[in-house]
């Protein structure tokens, strides 16, 4: 989602003469786009702050007469506001998720120095109209472009900063998402990734005016010429719906391939988390997916040392673990976020025991992770080419379940999907021969 709204924002700011340099020491506005679900990321802000400040007086010292202007956008602008320019000020913006199709505007202003001195600009607001009417389309493409069409989060996870940050819960329309899908595929695009914080929450105005569902808005943009691959993310398992299994089933383009988070595999510490809902129905939804589509693979994210876990709770991850066999998985210490339920339960794990069971989750899931690519030898898959390899010569491209893999060859391959026959299976990436 924060590639997603980078992008945008570069878009935005093309018409106004802005371009996107790779040199930061270089730039004239500096956009910090910001994640705030875990306090290392809240961190890294400040950390990368002081760095921009430091280019910023270097400048002044030089008498290079080029300022540059400070934004912090993204969710910790949005959780923080205010408080951002208290401790930094020489940020001359902060902006929320929400307000970003604002940036000309706010650019504008702040250029417009007020008694010599910058005017300041915080933007956390959660406007009555959707940012969406106003983000322009894109110029360019990657082959895999991202498309969102939901956004924000109702369901409130005891741990999670998401629904404060993005807010409630908001579905575009079928149209404006077909509409935006075939211009990217107008583009150069072939593999669309669906994206919203619970994507398969999806329930946005259809073609027909009725309501649709996640299900039903994959079978149309099955059908839109040059789409390769559908995928989403990031789904609830609570919002799995009959017409999403009968699409896992029935449309080719939609990947066997599943971002499932589950977070814990205890059902005492999923209640506490509020995810309203059992192991066992979690498993039973992995089950009806496998029904679908047999070849599917999952992948979860997993919280270690939530409040109150115990020794049992988190053994009970690890057999969820090994009974899924996922493909690939996230595991994150559990970090206490300002104004969520859990950061203020008494039952707060030690740092070591967070530790400690992180890196047994982290240990299983590498050993599945590549059991699940040696699988792979000796089939043959199809790979969407997309980018160089790390050496002269190779490109890089990405099989159903999001392995790497490399081939001697040039761009001429990018947007191609060709089939590989899996040679060898390693702990990030596969490598074969093009068939
Ligand atoms: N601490 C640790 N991990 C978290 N996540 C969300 N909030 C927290 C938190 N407070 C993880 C969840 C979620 C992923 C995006 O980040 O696993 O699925
Ligand atoms: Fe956060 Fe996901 Fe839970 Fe929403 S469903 S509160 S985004 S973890």
């Amino acid at each position: 989602m924060n590639v997603y709204d980078g992008q945008k924002m570069a878009d935005l700011l093309k018409p106004h003469g802005y371009r996107i340099t790779e040199i930061s020491e270089d730039a004239d506005v500096s956009i910090l786009n910001t994640c705030h679900i875990r306090e290392k990321a809240e961190h890294k802000v400040f950390s990368d702050l002081g760095r921009l400040h430091a280019v910023k007086k270097d400048r002044k010292s030089r008498d290079d007469d080029r300022d540059m202007i400070i934004a912090v956008g993204g969710c910790v602008g949005q959780a923080e506001g205010e408080e951002i320019t208290r401790q930094a000020p020489y940020v001359d913006m902060v902006f929320g998720p929400q307000s970003y199709h604002r940036l000309p505007e706010m650019l504008a202003q702040i250029e417009q120095k007020i008694k010599g001195k910058r005017k300041k600009i915080v933007d956390t607001q959660f406007p009555a109209i959707s940012k969406f009417d106003f983000l322009p389309s894109a110029s360019e493409t990657p082959v895999n472009a991202f498309l969102v069409v939901q956004e924000g989060c109702d369901k409130f996870c005891h741990f999670c900063v998401v629904p404060y940050t993005r807010g409630a819960e908001y579905s575009r329309s079928a149209k404006t998402i077909l509409q935006e899908a075939k211009h990217l595929l107008a583009l150069g695009a072939k593999e669309i990734t669906l994206l919203g914080q619970n994507v398969n929450g999806y329930h946005g105005e259809g073609l027909d005016g009725g309501e649709w569902s996640l299900g039903r808005l994959i079978y149309a943009l099955a059908e839109l010429d040059g789409i390769k691959r559908i995928r989403y993310t990031t789904s609830h398992p609570l919002d799995m719906h009959d017409e999403l299994y009968d699409a896992h089933r029935d449309v080719e383009q939609l990947m066997p391939f599943l971002h499932l988070p589950v977070q814990s595999g205890s059902d005492l510490i999923l209640d506490a988390m509020n995810r309203k809902h059992t192991v066992a129905e979690y498993l039973k939804i992995i089950e009806k997916l496998r029904a679908a589509r047999p070849d599917i693979g999952f992948s979860s994210d997993f919280i270690a040392g939530y409040p109150g876990e115990t020794a049992k709770d988190h053994q009970d991850t690890l057999e969820l673990i090994k009974n899924v066999g996922y493909a690939q998985a996230y595991s994150f210490k559990y970090s206490p976020r300002p104004g969520t339920p859990a950061s203020i339960l008494q039952t707060q794990v030690p740092e070591d025991i967070k530790s400690t069971r992180l890196a047994e989750l982290q240990d299983l899931v590498n050993v599945q992770q590549i059991a699940f690519n040696q699988s792979m030898v000796g089939k043959t898959l199809e790979v969407l080419f997309d980018r160089e390899g790390k050496l002269p010569g190779q490109v890089l491209g990405k099989t159903a379940y999001m392995q790497s893999v490399t081939l001697n060859g040039d761009s001429s391959l990018f947007g191609n999907l060709l089939s590989v026959k899996i040679k060898h299976g390693h702990g990030n990436s596969l490598s074969g021969e093009r068939l």
